[in-house]
């Protein structure tokens, strides 16, 4: 796909991008640039360009605004140890983004757009990614409904955008442990809902648990499934493993993709690699109530979220209405390991293959070069 390249006239020097990325809060750091394509029926897909970053003009009719015809991706960039850039998984995530797309009734965009836009914009704001291993370009595709129409039906104008932000981890540098709060109140998705498309509105209806959460002192939330409010399914914006035993006895568990939670990629990742270190795992549903006997009798050993944002965060406490548990040794002492020994291996594998650092055995890292920019401008 052709993107015609518009790149701001005076782009900011080394310094003014080093002090824009000083301890960047999750998504506000944004690079110079984005993408934006346009749908209609008439002449699909049309209108790709590379363009300065900035606000969009929009009429107060526009549907995505009324009726939530919006859906997104999150993917990340890495500069490996020797300097060159690469996307993790790109394929995977315009996979994903043409499933939600379907959901909701809207134009799937090619994995072709997906792909040059993520190349293209990546190739232009590489320079924003620093040294330090700890930062990534995040990237967030969206596709929102751009009719200018009150009528409640499909769309029949789109526009797609990607934009970046350079970022840490989601709870910041370190591999921070994290307190869930579970909650019983309130679901994230219904049976044959949304819950399964990365959409905006599941985000929307996660806000106000989310802030139960933080009330209880926790940092995310954990959701029941939505029917019978017993099995475990993912957290406001990760995925949970269980991992169950030690040592070379280690297995991993994680719930199954029943429709109601986001398939991740990270956890397709982790399911793919974990057996290649020796650890077994099983898609498998895990009660509330096990998960607290097991943690009681010390079957679970670790237990951690992983999703392209928070990476891998081990989860160390876990809070309901009814009380509080910990898992494995609960909270690390001032300065001490953070993550359980399974749970650091699979992140070091993981790192390391996005870093560069491990061999890509997986094909899941896309370079971006500068070679392959002007082959597309
Ligand atoms: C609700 C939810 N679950 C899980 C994930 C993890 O998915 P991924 O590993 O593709 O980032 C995310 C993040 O995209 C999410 O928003």
């Amino acid at each position: 796909m052709h993107i015609v390249t518009t790149p701001v006239a005076r782009p900011l020097t080394a310094q003014e991008r080093t002090e824009r990325c000083a301890a960047p809060a999750f998504g506000t750091a944004f690079t110079e640039h984005m993408v934006s394509a346009r749908w209609n029926p008439e002449q699909g897909w049309h209108d790709a360009e590379l363009v300065p970053y900035g606000p969009l003009l929009l009429d107060p009719a526009t549907v995505g605004l009324h009726y939530g015809q919006v859906v997104f991706e999150g993917l990340k960039a890495f500069r490996s140890h020797t300097g060159e850039v690469a996307v993790f998984r790109p394929d995977a995530h315009a996979e994903r983004m043409r499933a939600s797309a379907r959901r909701l009734m809207m134009p799937e965009p090619p994995e072709e757009l997906f792909l040059a836009a993520v190349d293209a914009l990546v190739a232009q704001d590489q320079e924003w990614i620093p040294d330090d291993p700890g930062m990534s370009l995040y990237l967030r595709p969206i596709l929102f409904a751009s009719e200018r129409t009150l009528a409640l039906r499909p769309a029949r104008e789109y526009r797609f955008l990607l934009v970046a932000f350079i970022t840490e981890g989601y709870f910041g540098p370190a591999q921070r442990p994290v307190r869930v709060w579970v909650t019983d109140e309130y679901s994230r998705a219904a049976a044959g809902g949304t819950g399964a498309a990365k959409c905006a509105g599941n985000y929307a209806g996660s806000l106000l648990a989310q802030e139960e959460a933080q009330r209880k002192g926790c940092d995310q939330v954990v959701w029941l499934d939505p029917v019978e409010r017993n099995w475990v399914e993912e957290m406001g914006g990760m995925n949970l493993f269980f991992v169950y035993e030690a040592g070379g006895s280690a297995r991993l568990v994680t719930p199954p993709l029943t429709g109601s939670l986001l398939p991740g990629v990270t956890r397709d990742a982790l399911l793919r690699l974990a057996p290649t270190l020796g650890v077994p795992v099983s898609e498998a549903p895990l009660s509330l109530e096990q998960w607290r006997a097991d943690c009681a009798s010390g079957a679970i050993t670790e237990v951690f979220a992983c999703g392209t944002a928070a990476r891998i965060s081990p989860v160390n406490e876990v809070s309901t209405k009814d009380g509080s548990w910990t898992i494995g040794a609960g909270a690390p002492a001032e300065g001490g390991v953070a993550a359980g020994e399974v749970t650091g291996r699979l992140s070091a594998a993981l790192f390391g293959i996005q870093r560069g650092e491990l061999p890509d055995s997986h094909s899941w890292m896309r370079p971006v070069s500068p070679a392959r920019q002007s082959a597309i401008t």
